[in-house]
């Protein structure tokens, strides 16, 4: 029978404390920590290895056995089956839309994908050398001075404009923070297109001359969306989560998931993953990286390796390597040298003691930039794709915590470990 409750005793007369605990439909139950408070009592769980921060009905992993559900669905089968319209459907609506619902999801973002004019001229304000991601981390915080009269996170429907704004127009951002970075002209969204091919259109193609982006590589583009859409409750949902809990506006705080996201150890790993194998070079050198991602005293980490959650492989990474082998033989690039590389150095390193007694597997990260830059996306573009399929999760998630009416302000406590009280000493004294 699986416990209820759990009693917290002390090492001395303080009486203990009894704590419920909670199930879910999946995975772990929590012990319910939320009384200690009152009696003077706080828990210490720095990166909160250990701590759920709330209870959501979106996306569900398995660490252990290496699961991904959105809303209750596999990975794989959405991968294989769905469109990205669809899952982002499923992660706002809680389902997988019919015919008529998609049709009229579809049209409504397609409907919402051009941005405000003027935004163009907070583009120019930018360096041209600037990070894509830089660049969207403003411009998508901008949002907000442009699209105000849907900004009220109290009212439903404005909740849910804003929230089509920012899938729609994510990927128009983040086309042009590369077409400005490379100085061409800003190529507009075409309602003809899909979401992926618009992407792709936009991205690739210039006023010059006809574009059709290549359908197999638009179906692989589509799939690197969904495996990036959500992840439960990662370090940029969370931040997303936490900056919507002030009332934030959901401009803002999508901007700040952005943020998030671009650290190495999060959404920057793809970029550093394809960066690693470049430095890394040839299979000879394996080794070599193997032994410095093993020495504490080196801080080079194996970049597309481990994961908080996940000790057995990233489900994404297996789709992702299957869509590897895809784009790569449309291409005509088979014997691609980078991928090449990745299949052995995964190799090597899972029959690694280290890694194996670390349970570290590859993750999501491991082989989307080999395909990407197949594709032709520069490396610092792979972030700015994981943070435009990524805000259909950051948009969900942030819509399931701002319409739940015990919403309250995330305000984590602290150990203070600083100094005792101590008494102002004037400059002539110091
Ligand atoms: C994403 O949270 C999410 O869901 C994120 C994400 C999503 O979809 O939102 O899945 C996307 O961010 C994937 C992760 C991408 N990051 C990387 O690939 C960067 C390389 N990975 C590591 O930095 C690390 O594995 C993390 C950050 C992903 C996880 O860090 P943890 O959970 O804090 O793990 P840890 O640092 O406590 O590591 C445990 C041990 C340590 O060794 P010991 O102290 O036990 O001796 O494993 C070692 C670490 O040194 N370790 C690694 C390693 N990852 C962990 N050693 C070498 N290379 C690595 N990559």
């Amino acid at each position: 029978m699986k416990p209820t409750k759990v009693t917290l005793t002390f090492d001395n007369d303080n009486a203990p404390i009894e704590l419920p605990i909670l199930s879910g439909s999946l995975g772990s139950d929590v012990i319910d920590i939320r009384s200690l408070g009152k009696h003077g009592v706080f828990t210490y769980d720095p990166g909160f290895l250990s701590t759920a921060s709330c209870s959501s009905d979106i996306t569900f992993i398995d660490g252990d056995e290496g699961l991904l559900y959105y809303r209750g669905y596999p990975i794989e089968q959405l991968a294989e089956h769905c469109d990205f319209m669809e899952v982002c459907h499923l992660l706002m609506h809680g389902e997988l839309p019919d015919k008529e619902q998609k049709k009229q999801f579809t049209s409504l973002i397609s409907g919402h994908s051009m941005l405000h004019d003027q935004l163009t001229n907070i583009f120019r304000g930018f360096r041209r050398d600037a990070h894509p991601m830089a660049v969207m981390v403003g411009v998508v915080g901008s949002m907000s001075a442009f699209y105000h009269d849907s900004i009220d996170v109290t009212d439903k429907l404005s909740r849910e404009v804003s929230a089509y704004r920012l899938l729609a127009k994510v990927p128009t951002i983040a086309a042009w923070s590369y077409k400005y970075n490379i100085g061409e002209p800003f190529m507009y969204p075409q309602n003809r297109f899909n979401y992926a091919e618009n992407f792709m259109h936009m991205m690739f193609a210039t006023p010059c001359e006809a574009y059709e982006p290549n359908p197999i590589l638009a179906k692989a583009f589509e799939r690197i969306l969904i495996l990036h859409a959500d992840h439960e409750q990662n370090a940029s949902t969370s931040t997303v989560r936490l900056a919507g809990s002030s009332g934030a506006n959901p401009f803002a705080c999508v901007a700040a998931g952005i943020a998030s996201l671009w650290g190495p150890a999060h959404g920057g790993a793809n970029e550093a993953t394809l960066k690693m194998l470049e430095e890394i070079g040839d299979v000879s050198r394996i080794g070599e990286y193997i032994k410095r991602a093993k020495d504490k005293t080196d801080s080079f980490r194996l970049m597309g390796f481990g994961h908080r959650v996940y000790k057995n492989m990233d489900p994404r990474a297996a789709i992702m390597r299957h869509t590897c082998h895809q784009v790569l033989d449309e291409l005509g690039l088979h014997n691609d040298p980078m991928f090449k590389l990745a299949l052995e150095l995964e190799k090597i390193a899972l029959e690694d003691e280290y890694f194996v007694s670390r349970r570290l597997y590859p993750n999501v990260d491991f082989y989307s930039g080999i395909v990407m830059r197949a594709m032709g996306i520069p490396n610092c573009m792979f972030t700015a794709i994981f943070a435009l399929a990524r805000t259909a999760g950051w948009v969900a998630q942030w819509s399931e915590m701002i319409s739940d009416p015990e919403v309250r302000i995330g305000r984590p406590r602290q150990l203070y470990t600083g100094s005792q009280r101590r008494d102002f000493v004037p400059i002539e004294l110091r």
